[in-house]
């Protein structure tokens, strides 16, 4: 089957740079990406400077291939209606309402993309799942699309995304693997080969691994489960480090030369954050429990449970440092993102620590590189739940990183390399980030 175009609905973190490597990598194929969100969209064919998404390299792609085969648009029919090929990358946040709120995925935003992908589906397409699903998904889905329209064949693939976040493309370049599931059937195996051919096209064919539906499904929550783990066991031994006066950097190393073990995912942190380590866990923990499997769920549960754990221990140490009580304290966040190089800041440990220190009555500057003032208004409005007129007597937005105002401490919670070249009194610093080698107040040994 040869693919002409392929439509993406979903312009988001994954969406807009994944579609805009295959454009780049298949410059005869037709890619369009599609999203209900006129603001973004409009970003989309805006500025490069001013992409909805930042990623290093990412603009530069951008500028190659939008208008020539890479196209943003809101017309989700039209997109439809063109292509052979139809990747579903939309967000599945967790529930916050109805059966399994504040554990399982909310699929509603699928849900939307089968029913129209039903609805203005004229000929045959293969359905992917590139968004992160919950294991039997496609099951929902292939039934939405056939009960709507019988007139058609859909062949769904689950084709789950692995990049992270700051090295998007990167990783894209030179994914570890690319997983793809889908039927033993004739179509699927079709499917799985159109597919394949499109991703051979710069990944080698032996990093192309494939599975059977289910499989993919669930090797997705499993990595993430798996990488969180780490984080979190880590940030666990931390706690443990402190009391002992034993080094989490020496453990990490040690631990890490064990090539069993790696050295990778074992720095210990203020937490994991991102929109995705979280909500991926407690979807797993919700899979588990509705199957019975509750010492399962309970097991898995613990890595988010140890995470909020590191995250208030952090907030607490700063606040105990200053006796309980920071009012009249000038404190400075350095980064308000999840990690370095990213401008997305969902369920960074920034918001929760930052909120902790001004419930302590701190006098508090915030700076991020690439994070907008908009934004980090905007998170301050929902997760903490003040108004902007409340805040901002005691809350500042930064525009440069650090001018020659003088604090009473310094909070690293993104890890940007320019963060550690910070020339202030170290015993004033609150490393969350503990990857810098001449940090010498990490995490919990401030005082
Ligand atoms: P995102 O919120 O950045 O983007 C999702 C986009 O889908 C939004 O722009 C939204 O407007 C759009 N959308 C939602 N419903 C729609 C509909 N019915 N029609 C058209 N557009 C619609 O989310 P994301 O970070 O790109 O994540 C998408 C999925 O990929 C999630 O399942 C996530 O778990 C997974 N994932 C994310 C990452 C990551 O690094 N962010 C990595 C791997 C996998
Ligand atoms: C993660 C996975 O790494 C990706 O493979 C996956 O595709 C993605 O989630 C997803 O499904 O969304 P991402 O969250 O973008 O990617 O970034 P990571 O590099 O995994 O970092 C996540 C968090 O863990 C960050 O806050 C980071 O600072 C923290 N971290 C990472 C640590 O605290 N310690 C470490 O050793 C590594």
């Amino acid at each position: 089957m040869i693919i002409k175009n392929i439509c993406c609905i979903g312009a988001g973190y994954v969406g807009g740079p994944t579609m805009a490597v295959i454009a780049l990598k298949c410059p005869e194929i037709n890619i369009l990406v599609v999203d209900n969100d006129v603001e973004k969209i409009k970003n989309w064919n805006g500025p490069l400077n001013n992409l909805p998404v930042y990623e290093p390299g990412l603009s530069e792609i951008v500028k190659k291939v939008r208008g020539r085969n890479l196209f943003f648009s809101n017309d989700i029919k039209s997109a439809i209606e063109k292509s052979e090929m139809i990747f579903m990358a939309v967000n599945t946040p967790t529930k916050t309402k109805g059966e399994g709120a504040g554990m399982a995925a909310d699929l509603k935003y699928v849900e939307a993309c089968a029913n129209d992908i039903a609805r203005y589906s004229k000929n045959d397409k293969i359905v992917i799942e590139k968004s992160t699903l919950p294991v039997k998904t496609a099951e929902k889905i292939k039934d939405i699309l056939d009960k709507k329209n019988s007139r058609v064949h859909f062949e769904i693939l689950s084709n789950p995304e692995f990049l992270a976040e700051g090295t998007a493309i990167k990783d894209l370049f030179k994914s570890d693997r690319v997983l793809i599931g889908g039927d033993d059937s004739p179509a699927g195996k079709n499917a799985i080969k159109a597919l394949s051919q499109i991703y051979e096209r710069w990944i080698p064919r032996e990093k192309i691994l494939t599975t059977n539906v289910w499989s993919s499904e669930l090797s997705k929550l499993a990595s993430n489960a798996m990488l969180a783990q780490r984080i979190s066991s880590i940030n666990s031994l931390s706690a443990l480090c402190e009391k002992t006066g034993a080094d989490i950097d020496e453990i990490s190393l040690a631990i890490g030369m064990d090539h069993r073990i790696g050295p990778h995912f074992l720095k210990a942190s203020v937490a994991f954050g991102g929109s995705c380590f979280q909500k991926d866990i407690l979807n797993l923990v919700y899979l588990c429990q509705f199957y019975g499997l509750h010492e399962v769920a309970e097991y898995w549960h613990q890595v988010v449970k140890i995470n909020d754990y590191q995250k208030n221990r952090f907030a607490q140490n700063i606040i105990q440092y200053f006796g309980g009580d920071l009012r009249g304290k000038k404190i400075l966040i350095l980064g308000w993102a999840f990690k370095a190089n990213t401008n997305d800041s969902r369920e960074s440990a920034s918001i929760y620590v930052t909120q902790k220190i001004y419930e302590a009555g701190a006098n508090i500057d915030i700076y991020d590189p690439q994070v907008p003032k908009e934004n980090i208004l905007h998170d301050i409005n929902i997760k903490w739940g003040y108004t902007l007129d409340e805040v901002k007597k005691r809350i500042y937005i930064k525009k440069e990183s650090l001018s020659t105002d003088k604090y009473d401490a310094y909070v690293i919670l993104t890890e940007y390399e320019d963060f550690k070249t910070l020339e202030v009194d170290p015993n004033k610093v609150f490393d969350g980030r503990n990857i810098f080698d001449n940090a010498l107040y990490s995490i919990g040994k401030s005082q």
